[in-house]
């Protein structure tokens, strides 16, 4: 473990920054007039490996970059971290034993780039900000994202499994049998969503998606509008968990219009986790779980079932929150 790591943990065990149970419109005492105002710059980022993500987000803002700049820095500390088998080159393969990777990044004023079904990239998130800024498309997938990294000057890793991929797959190779294990095999996908100090927002979004999935499934994190959207207009929002559930209902883009619509980020999430469930006879093994901003800075997140957790950085503060969910612990 770096020291850095070492660092954001042990300060967290010993901290008030544990904070159990989420701060939400549904939660809040109601006879208390919320904040009508968030701190910024703010970023949010899903589950543990958030923590690590936002303090290289919130760096990157200190020494000058934008916020686009912050999202992709961030969650590229999560496409290298070697502990996390649902992201990035370490992460859990599909049933043939190939990793392949889906990623999206997205700026507040509608620009967005991705690539789906990528293989050999360490770092799919920026390769999915060259699809934005260098090529005339939004999404590229697959053999062709690959060769456009290679014409962009990525370099290819080998493809080799992880230690740690490779014995996983090695278990369950043992009976082939797909039901992923909610917050565990659907633990998945860093998504991020910034807003700097002048109101500019931005987000990123990249995963190995779901553990021993079909070759070829390319979950909700490519996807503008399912795992992540932005408009500077609005707000932001990102999701993780089972991307079928999430592309059905164009869960990112929902929440960003529920937001329009004038619902607050909590109420937005609540709503789309409603939505998703109302979609879905049976959710005992389905997670999912959404985060939100909006552009005064304030917050929502939600899931389906408890679980579900994600990291808060201002520039005082970055925090590990539990979400509430549906299924209120
Ligand atoms: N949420 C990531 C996936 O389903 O691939």
């Amino acid at each position: 473990m770096s020291e850095r790591r070492k660092f954001i943990k042990q300060s967290l065990l010993g901290s008030a920054f544990l904070i159990p149970g989420i701060s939400s419109a549904s939660t809040q005492d109601k006879n208390k007039t919320p904040p009508l105002i968030g701190e910024m710059p703010l970023i949010l980022s899903t589950w543990n490996h958030g923590l690590p993500a936002n303090v290289a987000a919130m760096a990157k803002l200190d020494t000058g970059g934008s916020i686009l700049d912050a999202v992709e820095a961030g969650v590229r500390d999560t496409e290298l971290d070697l502990e996390n088998l649902s992201v990035g080159l370490q992460g859990l393969p599909d049933r043939e034993g190939i990793t392949t990777l889906d990623a999206s990044i997205m700026t507040g004023d509608g620009n967005c780039g991705s690539v789906a079904f990528v293989r050999q990239i360490k770092h799919p998130i920026s390769l999915a900000r060259r699809v934005m800024e260098n090529t005339p498309h939004v999404m590229l997938a697959g053999e062709g994202a690959r060769q456009f990294a290679i014409a962009e000057g990525f370099p290819l890793e080998e493809e080799v499994l992880s230690p740690k991929a490779a014995i996983e797959y090695a278990k369950w190779k043992e009976t082939s049998q797909y039901k992923p294990i909610i917050n565990i095999e659907n633990h998945d996908t860093i998504g991020m969503i910034g807003i700097d100090a002048n109101g500019n927002m931005a987000g990123s979004c990249t995963t190995s998606g779901l553990a021993y999935k079909m070759h070829g499934r390319v979950g909700d994190s490519p996807i503008i509008g399912a795992g992540l959207f932005v408009d500077n207009e609005v707000g932001a929002a990102t999701a993780t968990g089972l991307g079928e559930t999430i592309i059905k209902i164009c869960g990112s883009f929902l929440i960003v219009e529920l937001m329009r619509q004038g619902r607050t980020p909590q109420e937005a999430c609540e709503e789309a986790v409603r939505r998703l469930i109302s979609k879905n006879k049976n959710i005992d093994d389905i997670q999912a779980g959404f985060l939100a901003i909006n552009k005064e800075g304030l917050t929502g997140a939600f899931a389906v079932h408890p679980g579900f957790n994600f990291a808060k950085a201002t520039v005082k503060e970055n925090v590990l929150i539990d979400s509430n969910s549906h299924f209120k612990p």
